[in-house]
């Protein structure tokens, strides 16, 4: 990278950088103001009032009721909380204790694929689902893997990876008609795309503050009045006894205020995204053998995902990063090994491509010059490692 250049960064799906207007919101409680949301005192009421109206916040943004709302400190935490909680769930006379029968797509984030697979090793049976070629799960095959003794269903609204939208509406509709609950994994969706809990139709959904400009450390579950959850932290009475643990207040008050803004501001936001998202989709589209994978399904704005023939993701990415970008891969490194995605490989993409392939997430600070940068970056750095290795290309 040039020096006194800035680096920009695209890789927005895997957290997304603080709004200056939530951290001024979060300030006063990082400095003068603190207190335990339990206590009753004066201090411990100010900051149960700046939670509940946080709760209030996030409750408008999701289209539904404050008390089904319960914080949490991430987005894994929750969704561990819900598969965990309906393995155990009591309150169905269907869920029996030590049989579970749970269907998952293959293309949950891992804070659902590993909690699943843990349940498969105290006994539950998992139906795993993969999507088709377009990055979609076809719902008539999801629902028909579904019993009247299934526990749980988890199909999330938009993958992290592709940024493709799941038929979430369809399958909790289908589900509902069998009396099975449904958990959707809405992390990557909100703030992006509207994000409605009726008209979703589902039990349980999952939100996380970082993915939308708002902090680490704070993100909610949401609950169906009605449902129970059987707590995964325990102790105290945190939470209306659903989530033990004193209450993280800065960053619950600025998981409200993001929560405000992206109600605020999402079709402006949809809109710059995607113009972004579509300015580099056209400027790589112009290079040689380059893929845009899942183009032309319901997907993110924010998200873009691409093959270079020829070329290995990582190999690019860390070139890009040298140049002052900040892109990713779905590969996973283990012991000096680059994996390819399992959600790539689920699709039935060979193994090549998916090694082959990056992706660039975009952010509502990001700029369209940025993208022109990426795109003059991306076009060099392609070029340099096909000349490395011309015989892969
Ligand atoms: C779809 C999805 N679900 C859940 C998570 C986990 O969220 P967190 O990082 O807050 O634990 C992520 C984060 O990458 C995600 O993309």
């Amino acid at each position: 990278m040039e020096s006194g250049m800035k680096a920009a960064y695209f890789d927005n799906n895997a957290t997304t950088p603080l709004d200056p207007r939530v951290r001024e919101a979060m300030l006063p409680w990082l400095g003068d103001l603190h207190g335990n949301t339990s206590s009753v005192h004066s201090f411990g009421q100010a900051a149960s009032a700046a939670v509940e109206e946080a709760r209030a916040r996030v409750a408008r943004l999701l289209g539904t009721s404050p008390p089904e709302l319960v914080f949490c400190g991430s987005g894994t935490e929750a969704n561990n909380a819900v598969v965990f909680s309906c393995a155990r769930s009591t309150d169905r006379p269907h869920h029996l204790k030590h049989e579970h029968h749970l269907v998952i797509s293959t293309l949950e984030h891992p804070s659902v694929l590993a909690a699943a697979t843990r349940l498969e090793g105290q006994g539950a049976e998992i139906t795993r689902i993969a999507p088709g070629s377009d990055g979609r799960v076809d719902p008539a095959r999801l629902l028909s893997a579904v019993r009247a003794d299934t526990s749980l269903v988890c199909l999330m609204l938009a993958n992290n990876e592709l940024g493709t939208l799941q038929p979430v509406r369809e399958v909790a509709a289908g589900c509902r008609d069998l009396g099975v609950p449904v958990l959707c994994d809405a992390v990557q969706a909100t703030g992006k795309i509207p994000v409605d809990v009726a008209e979703l139709g589902v039990d349980y959904l999952t939100i996380g503050g970082h993915k939308f400009h708002g902090p680490l450390g704070a993100a909610a579950l949401w609950i169906r009045a009605g449902l129970e959850l059987d707590p995964l932290l325990i102790g105290g009475g945190h939470e209306r006894r659903r989530r033990a643990s004193t209450v993280n207040v800065p960053a619950v008050v600025g998981l409200g205020v993001a929560a405000e803004l992206a109600a605020e501001e999402l079709p402006e936001r949809a809109r710059m995204l995607a113009e972004l998202r579509d300015r580099f989709e056209r400027g790589v589209s112009r290079l040689d053998s380059v893929a845009i994978h899942c183009a032309d399904v319901p997907r993110l704005p924010t998200t873009s995902h691409v093959a270079v023939a020829g070329v290995q993701g990582e190999a690019l990415m860390i070139r890009l990063d040298l140049a002052g970008f900040a892109v990713s891969t779905g590969s996973a490194c283990s012991s000096g090994t680059v994996e390819p995605s399992s959600t790539l490989l689920a699709m039935g993409m060979p193994e090549t491509e998916a090694l082959s392939s990056l992706r660039v997430s975009f952010g509502i600070f990001n700029t369209a010059d940025e993208v022109d940068g990426l795109l003059g970056a991306f076009e060099r750095e392609v070029a340099a490692l096909r000349e490395l290795a011309p015989a892969a290309s």
